[in-house]
């Protein structure tokens, strides 16, 4: 295994996310608790933006690796006991997830589901969990009810769709472009608006006199939202993509007899917070998912290498994009050329011992070492 790795490591804070540089970087020891992970994908995330800017609540000493979501194959696994061996591909969350290996705490890796890409399992860490915990705990959405999800083209959005959907409520979705309602449709939405350029507010009571129950927040719109909720009904504060921070009277909530409900969900994965809540949620999301009930959100565009993070986060800054925007690991012509040479009945002979021009040490970027890998690439050349 190499000694080194690419890694985008900060020094200082940037202007922008094209500022963004892979660096070369002695490759991390995994401590006892520790895995060391071989990262295939990482998401991108709205605070990765913030971060990288020195915007966010948590920024730590420099250096730092930037980018957080990600999913791998575990490459070692330290002293310590774990249900995880190595080969096994998960997905995660870590300070450090642009670069090429990451070192993980065990006891919080996930298996990547079933069929799932590792593009797809590298948008799920906080991003699912988000939106399942907002909806089933805080909220407590019931079969019947009526929910609203801001922003439903968006990472939190679509899966606050297919999950309320799950539940078995109707939903009304908004997003701002043509493209963005479409996708709310596929992913479940029973009824989309656009709050760009319709009295949104005013569609939402016709579709739903009286108000809906949840209103699923992350753009920063309960102050309009407030006029069409029903007696009882729940605002979920999710984030505040339009950034700003709103001031609501508090008359309309007693008024109306509402909720205000805060969410945070990183919060629960410090250890102590509502021992057990974590790992129900994520039973719960893996069972969904094993029943088709929630789907892969991944954008289409899945940006290729650490050399184009920074092109990916600032599509998603720039407001482009729907779902989760993805950087996976660089696929080398010679691969392309294996992928379209290769079906799976050639597959066995080929991993590990395959030689294509040039042979890749075990464990560098072009070993294939796995039919989901092969397949992955052959996916990607089609
Ligand atoms: N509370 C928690 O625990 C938690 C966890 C995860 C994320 N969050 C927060 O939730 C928010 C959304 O996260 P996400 O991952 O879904 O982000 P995302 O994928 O970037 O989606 C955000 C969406 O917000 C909409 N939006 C409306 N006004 C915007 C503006 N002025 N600038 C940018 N986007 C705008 C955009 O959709 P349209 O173009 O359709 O308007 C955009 O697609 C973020 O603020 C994030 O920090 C909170």
């Amino acid at each position: 295994m190499a000694s080194q790795m690419k890694a985008i490591q900060l020094t200082e804070y940037v202007k922008g996310p094209l500022d963004l540089t892979p660096t070369t970087l002695p490759r991390p020891t995994p401590k006892p608790d520790e895995s060391l992970i071989r990262i295939h994908a990482a998401a991108t995330n709205f605070f990765d933006l913030l971060q990288i800017a020195g915007k966010y609540q948590n920024q730590p000493p420099f250096p730092w690796i930037a980018g957080a979501e990600f999913a791998g194959i575990v490459e070692e696994i330290g002293a310590g006991s774990s249900s995880f061996k190595t080969g096994d591909k998960v997905f995660g969350y870590v300070q450090g997830a642009y670069a090429e290996y990451c070192c993980v705490k065990t006891s919080t890796l996930l298996p990547v589901p079933k069929g799932w890409s590792f593009a797809d399992a590298a948008g799920l860490f906080i991003t699912a969990p988000t939106s399942y915990a907002a909806l089933t705990i805080r909220a407590e959405a019931k079969r019947g009810e009526w929910v609203l999800v801001h922003a439903g083209a968006g990472g939190v959005g679509l899966f606050a769709i297919q999950v309320a959907k799950a539940v078995g409520c109707t939903v009304i979705a908004t997003a701002s472009t043509a493209e963005k309602l479409a996708i709310c449709k596929r992913f479940g939405a029973d009824h989309v608006i656009s709050y760009s350029d319709t009295d949104w507010v005013k569609e939402v009571l016709r579709l739903r006199p009286g108000g809906v129950d949840i209103v699923f927040d992350p753009v920063g719109l309960i102050n309009q939202s407030l006029k069409c909720t029903a007696w009882n009904g729940r605002l979920l504060i999710i984030g505040f993509a339009a950034g700003a921070i709103e001031q609501v009277p508090m008359n309309r909530v007693l008024l109306k007899n509402v909720s205000l409900v805060g969410v945070h969900w990183g919060e629960y994965m410090k250890k102590g917070v509502e021992a057990g809540t974590v790992e129900r949620v994520w039973r719960d999301i893996l069972g969904m998912i094993g029943e088709g009930k929630i789907k892969p959100i991944t954008n289409e565009k899945v940006y290729e290498g650490l050399e184009n993070v920074g092109k990916a986060l600032k599509a998603l800054g720039a407001r482009e994009t729907w779902g989760k925007v993805v950087a996976k690991k660089v696929v080398r012509p010679w691969e392309r050329t294996l992928g379209k040479q290769c079906g799976i009945s050639l597959y066995p002979p080929l991993i590990g011992s395959w030689s294509f021009g040039e042979t890749p040490e075990k464990g560098s970027v072009g070993y294939i070492e796995d039919l989901d890998t092969l397949l992955e690439y052959q996916m990607l050349i089609r």
